[in-house]
């Protein structure tokens, strides 16, 4: 799942955004008085860098939630802390590469003292092999096991060389009270885990474990504790979040879920990713097209516009049945922005497969696209299918979708020129008096204004400027 339109070239970065949200939680400026080595209480300190999708950046707020309430603080860099934690993505072969060679530089920390952890799908997926790989490591542990951590921790510091945290059964991710969440406005919240769908590429299935929906009641709790918190947008989160089955009696639909949600006071604009085609029904399109609160975005990634190559992922749905799931959202009353995520080169994948791809995007005209070239992945089915497709194939595929896609993209962007936008204000740009944040539809919009403290207030702006990736504007009073 990748991250939806980020913005890298503001000032107002993810640690600025930390600091506030501590700051609200705890009452006390997030890293202040930062001491080296040990707390207060006697705990360490921790410095945390997290890889991947929104799922794993939730799971760096559990993560940190837990460390400090137990005593432990977090800190910003890596020479600063006792523990030095990872948490990984392995989707595709370069993230994985990314996370060993970011342990390489950190190597002579251990001989400092140091704990070195990896966390999440690396750790999950790699195991005890770490410890093989990367001697230095003491600390391996994957996300269903975040709530045991101080536990884990405690026997690397009683003595103990190793310790591993690897079930993926549990449902201990969705214990959420501690939760130290990095934006003061927008919070996420895990509603499934895991996967149960068997897509042939696709390691997740492996590092998170099976599907495990969290009990409807517990989750508008939150909901409600987060409003009173003045987070006033919430973030669904899972890898199939539509898949979502209610374990109580209540059995509330996703549809429903979202509808109650919505309903909580203070809750301005609910979201939700990612959504599967398969599991993708009428009833989110009604929830959305009666419900203003919820965000008029969907993201329904495709992977391919060929259902021979769909079949050979195991998508459990044609082009044909994908584009029955477009159409619906098309005949809503209410405009919907669709993103979806295509990988290319999957084994087999000819030119014609390519071009059906391409003019999938032709025909649904997405609004964003994430888009990837197969990468092979360790246990997954499609390791070791034939026909691999050269990686100077794969770069030229992606380089005509990509080229295709930001055509759509500008054109679209041209279509909003003049048009007024309700826009919840997420940063601020180093020019002065320009801001960015994000419409219901999720695009980003960059504008200009005099106010101050704009930051996670929602404005009116009108449209002056389109670029491929995001539009421009002023505030309307
Ligand atoms: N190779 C390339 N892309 C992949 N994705 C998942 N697994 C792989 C892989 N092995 C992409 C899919 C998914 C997104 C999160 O990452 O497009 O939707
Ligand atoms: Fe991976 Fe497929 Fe599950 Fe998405 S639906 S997480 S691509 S197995």
């Amino acid at each position: 799942m990748p991250h939806l339109g980020g913005v890298l070239n503001c000032e107002f970065s993810m640690s600025r955004l930390f600091d506030i949200g501590l700051e609200r939680l705890t009452g006390q400026p997030a890293f202040s008085g930062v001491v080296q080595g040990v707390t207060a209480e006697g705990r360490g300190t921790f410095f945390l860098e997290t890889f991947g999708c929104q799922m794993n950046d939730h799971d760096s707020e559990k993560v940190a939630g837990v460390l400090l309430s137990r005593g432990y603080r977090q800190v910003e860099t890596p020479e600063a802390a006792s523990m030095i934690l990872y948490n990984t993505c392995s989707i595709r072969e370069k993230a994985s590469q990314k996370v060993f060679s970011r342990l390489g530089e950190y190597r002579e920390k251990q001989s400092e003292g140091k704990i070195i952890g990896v966390l999440g799908c690396v750790a999950q997926q790699e195991g005890e092999r770490i410890f093989t790989r990367a001697p230095w490591v003491s600390l391996v542990c994957g996300s269903a096991s975040y709530s045991k951590l101080p536990e884990m921790i405690a026997q690397l510091e009683a003595g103990n060389q190793r310790v591993t945290g690897l079930d993926t059964d549990t449902d201990e991710t969705f214990e959420t009270e501690v939760t130290r969440r990095d934006n003061p406005w927008r919070a996420y919240l895990t509603i499934i885990e895991g996967c149960d769908k068997a897509c042939s590429y696709c390691v997740v299935p492996y590092t998170r474990g099976p599907e495990r929906s969290r009990a409807s009641d517990a989750i508008l709790r939150e909901v409600r504790q987060l409003a009173d918190l003045g987070y006033s947008e919430v973030q669904l989160l899972g890898q199939t979040v539509n898949s979502y089955t209610d374990p109580t009696p209540r059995g509330m639909r996703f549809s429903e879920l979202l509808l109650a949600v919505a309903d909580v006071q203070g809750i301005r604009r609910v979201r939700f990713t990612t959504s599967h085609p398969s599991d993708f029904e009428k009833g989110i399109v009604e929830a959305i097209e009666s419900q203003p609160k919820i965000c008029d975005h969907v993201h329904l990634p495709v992977q391919s516009g060929s259902t021979k190559v769909l079949r050979a992922m195991q998508r459990t749905y044609s082009r044909g049945e994908y584009l029955e799931k477009i159409a619906m959202m098309r005949g809503a009353s209410r405009l919907i922005a669709i993103t979806t995520d295509i990988i290319v080169g999957f084994p087999g994948e000819t030119e014609s497969d390519f071009e059906e791809t391409l003019s999938l995007l032709d025909e649904v005209q997405y609004d964003n696209l994430f888009s990837f070239k197969y990468s092979p992945r360790p246990n997954t089915p499609s390791l070791t299918m034939p026909d691999a497709i050269p990686e100077e194939e794969k770069g030229r595929r992606l380089a005509a979708l990509q080229d295709k896609q930001r055509e759509i993209q500008m054109k679209k962007h041209e279509a909003l020129l003049g048009k007024t936008f309700e826009v919840l204000v997420s940063g601020k740009s180093r020019r002065e008096n320009q801001w960015f944040g994000y419409s219901t539809s999720h695009r980003v919009i960059n504008f200009a204004s005099q106010a101050n403290k704009l930051l996670g207030t929602y404005v009116q702006v009108h449209v002056t400027g389109a670029g491929p990736n995001n539009l421009a504007g002023e505030q309307v009073f």
